[in-house]
């Protein structure tokens, strides 16, 4: 039997520090109300670094992590809403600025849940014997997307990115994974592209809308709790596991309310969930990996230990991907 194990994690944030207080200057906010409703203390804001620089910063220390010569690496899938262009994918830059030639590479797009995606796929191919070391990055430079006059949004997102090798195996690694998606919801969150503007339109559309994130906070909030719980549900059913028999939850780094308000309905201490959006803010499909990357540098997995990672995000998306820790 094949499965697919993690065998490194690399992860880049930009070098410049956001903190609340910086907000409070440009939109009507404070520290005190960001702390309170979202647990966020600062995040980090690119200046000048694309996407597809620090995926591949992230990736480069996670192949550095693995111990593997970065020949190796037979696929790049890469999870982001921030691509730098529509064309050539942020995949392509990224195996074109680690030097890598003739591998598949591409990007998806499913909100935060990308990472999430982006491991199941990538599961997919080393367990069908297609790819046997394939990067997973998340990356994203939301700050270019965020309307920094909007309070409801602007105080929420960071920039960074986080990656993962995985490797064939013949010792389990990730045990299942599931993803779903819901497009009826997507106007609770939304990034729009270019509007639809050509000579041949009867009516000339110049009012399409700014390429910047709009979300309804409450309708997400309600989502995100509710769908978080199902997909670690899920994951449990699809591999006959209690929540007892998990070490710990790597949760979308969104809001500590929503990662809360989830413990306490699955009566899961807090410990057991590792978070970091107090310093990175809500970093989309970076966060997981981010955060993963942080509690393995930490030395906080153990051998043996199972973790589940939980996303859920604009389209509206969700996933889970259940691992055995085996580094
Ligand atoms: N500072 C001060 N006041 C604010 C701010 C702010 N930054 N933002 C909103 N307010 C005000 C509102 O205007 C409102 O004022 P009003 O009562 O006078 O109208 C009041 O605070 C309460 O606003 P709510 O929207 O009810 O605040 P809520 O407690 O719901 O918190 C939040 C808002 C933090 C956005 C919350 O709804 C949330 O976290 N939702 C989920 C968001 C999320 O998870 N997004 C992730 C997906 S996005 C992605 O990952 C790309």
């Amino acid at each position: 039997m094949v499965y697919s194990k993690i065998i490194g994690t690399g992860a880049y944030v930009p070098a410049r520090i956001v903190k609340n207080d910086e907000l409070s200057k440009m939109v009507e906010t404070n520290d005190e109300w960001i702390t309170s409703r979202t647990g966020i203390k600062e995040r980090r804001i690119s200046i000048g670094e694309r996407t597809y620089q620090i995926a591949a910063k992230a990736a480069t220390e996670a192949i550095k992590n693995a111990g593997i010569d970065k020949k190796d690496i037979d696929m790049i899938i890469l999870a982001t809403i921030t691509p730098d262009f529509f064309m050539p994918s942020t995949a392509n830059l990224v195996q074109a600025e680690l030097g890598l030639e003739d591998i598949p590479s591409f990007d998806i797009a499913a909100g935060c849940t990308g990472f999430v995606y982006g491991l199941q796929i990538a599961d997919q191919f080393i367990k069908s014997k297609q790819s046997k070391t394939i990067l997973v990055i998340g990356a994203e430079v939301l700050s270019k997307v965020t309307d920094w006059s909007d309070r409801n949004t602007c105080v929420l997102f960071g920039d960074g990115a986080g990656a993962v090798v995985l490797k064939s195996s013949n010792q389990e690694g990730i045990i299942c994974t599931y993803t779903g998606s819901q497009g009826d919801l997507q106007e609770s969150l939304t990034l729009p592209a270019v509007p639809l503007k050509n000579p041949f339109l009867q009516v000339q559309n110049n009012n399409g809308k700014p390429n910047h994130i709009s979300m309804c906070g409450k309708e997400v909030f309600q989502f995100a709790t509710r769908i978080m719980i199902k997909s670690i549900s899920q994951v449990l059913n699809k591999s006959n596991l209690l929540i007892d028999d998990i070490d710990y939850i790597i949760p979308h780094q969104a809001n500590i309310r929503i990662i809360d308000h989830v413990a306490r309905e699955l009566k899961v201490e807090r410990q057991r969930f590792i978070i970091n959006l107090d310093r990175f803010g809500n970093t989309s499909s970076a966060s997981i990996p981010l955060a993963l990357d942080e509690a393995h540098k930490k030395k906080i997995f153990c051998p043996g230990n199972r973790v589940i990672m939980v996303a859920f995000g604009g389209g509206l998306t969700w996933g889970a991907a259940l691992s055995n820790w085996t580094m």
